[in-house]
């Protein structure tokens, strides 16, 4: 197990790592995680625990708590969600009755598997309807949003995507919720980092709950949270435990106060800031090699890249792109032909690279090596040279040796 460990580290400093829903986390956090916290149960909530010896770890949960609230400036955080998934199924728990309607994203256009989709209990228990992108800018259709809502009056709207590059606009959603008087849910999963950081507004204003996961922009340990107006506290926490978990991962949470910590931070406003730079100059960089982004471009962490016109697939491009040393992950474009395994596009994020301390002249290179890989494979193991040459620059999870103590 101690050479998986290695191995891992060694895989990720060698190559780029271009998921957009992957980061790298501080030592801090990472201390957190293998501290001694993992061993204790601390079923409920500080001050009022099903088990004894919680008034050490209660400390943990009241800063990651405090530390929550003041970065995302909501009423209440549960931030006992093992992950983005259980964070949407309790919040489903707390507004929702087997067999109610919720209109929320197709997973094909963007959307999540937690946000209706078949293979989830989220579209086994549930009414879903679903609304997608326009064809013509591929953009949220909020006219689409707005008559599926009148006609169908479903208990709860969610937004929030999992594969959508643009802006989301929260106040439009919660002016339909309000027309149609349905709960509305932001799922932020993938954008909590760029709102806490300030680089994209926030859906706390607008929302009546608000979830995501705390390892992608974020950049904490793996895991979710749930932010909600003080009118569904109590619910939302009864959701959470004892109806969804048991007892909490008080080492998780003990790692996203550290990550939230670390999130109020001025610097990380500058680093949610330069991640869209980056992804900026990145979908710029392979849109002029023939790569078209979908909706033109992005304002947030991550591109969405429609391959058709290449003549590729996505998980051509995906398996080309390992060769080199690029990791990256094939994608639906809205309206693809595909099936999921194959797909016609590829998604690619800089949370990670920009962790690593890439700037705008690094992303016209890694978006060079990424076409590059993509449409000429017998140059994969020279483009995997180039590859390590630039991440040696700026290595992942750098020791005292790499920042020259
Ligand atoms: C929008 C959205 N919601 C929820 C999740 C689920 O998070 P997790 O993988 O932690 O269950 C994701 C993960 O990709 C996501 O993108």
């Amino acid at each position: 197990m101690a050479q998986v460990l290695l191995d891992e580290i060694e895989r990720v400093r060698g190559g780029l790592q271009l998921i957009a829903s992957e980061n790298f986390t501080s030592p801090a956090v990472l201390a957190a995680l293998g501290s001694t916290l993992t061993d204790k149960y601390a079923e409920g909530y500080p001050g009022r625990r099903y088990f004894s010896g919680c008034e050490v770890v209660d400390r943990a949960e009241n800063l990651a708590v405090d530390r929550a609230l003041r970065l995302f400036g909501a009423d209440h955080v549960n931030v006992q969600p093992h992950s983005g998934s259980s964070a949407n199924l309790a919040a489903y728990a707390a507004l929702l009755r087997p067999g109610d309607a919720i209109l929320a994203m197709a997973l094909p256009h963007g959307g999540h598997l937690t946000h209706g989709s078949k293979v989830n209990f989220s579209g086994r228990w549930f009414e879903v309807l679903s609304y997608g992108v326009r064809r013509d800018t591929e953009l949220i259709d909020y006219d689409e949003v707005r008559d599926l809502a009148l006609r169908h009056r479903p208990k709860l709207i969610v937004c929030g995507a999992t594969a959508y590059p643009r802006l989301i606009d929260f106040g439009a959603f919660r002016g339909i919720a309000d027309e149609v008087g349905a709960w509305l849910l932001a799922d932020v999963a993938h954008t909590a980092g760029l709102m806490a950081g300030g680089a994209v507004p926030s859906a706390v204003p607008y929302a009546d709950v608000v979830t995501f996961t705390t390892h992608k922009s974020l950049r904490g340990p793996r895991g979710g949270a749930i932010l909600c107006t003080a009118e569904l506290a109590g619910k939302i926490d009864r959701a959470v435990f004892p109806f969804v978990q048991g007892g909490p991962l008080m080492h998780v949470i003990a790692a996203k106060a550290v990550a939230f910590g670390e999130a109020l931070r001025p610097a990380f406003r500058d680093y949610a800031r330069r991640v869209v730079e980056n992804a900026r100059v990145l979908t710029r960089a392979l849109d002029a090699r023939g790569m078209r982004p979908v909706s033109g471009g992005t304002d947030t962490h991550l591109a969405l890249i429609d391959l058709r016109d290449l003549g590729l697939s996505g998980v051509v491009a995906e398996q080309r792109c390992a060769l080199a040393g690029i990791t990256l992950n094939r994608n639906a474009v809205p309206y693809d032909r595909e099936p999921p395994t194959v797909t016609s596009g590829v998604k690619v994020g800089t949370p990670c690279v920009t962790t690593q301390g890439m700037g705008p002249v690094e992303m016209e290179e890694v978006g060079a090596l990424v076409a590059r890989a993509v449409t000429e494979p017998g140059a994969a193991s020279e483009i995997r040279e180039q590859v390590t040459v630039l991440s040696s620059r700026f290595p992942a999870y750098p020791t005292n040796r790499d920042i020259g103590q």
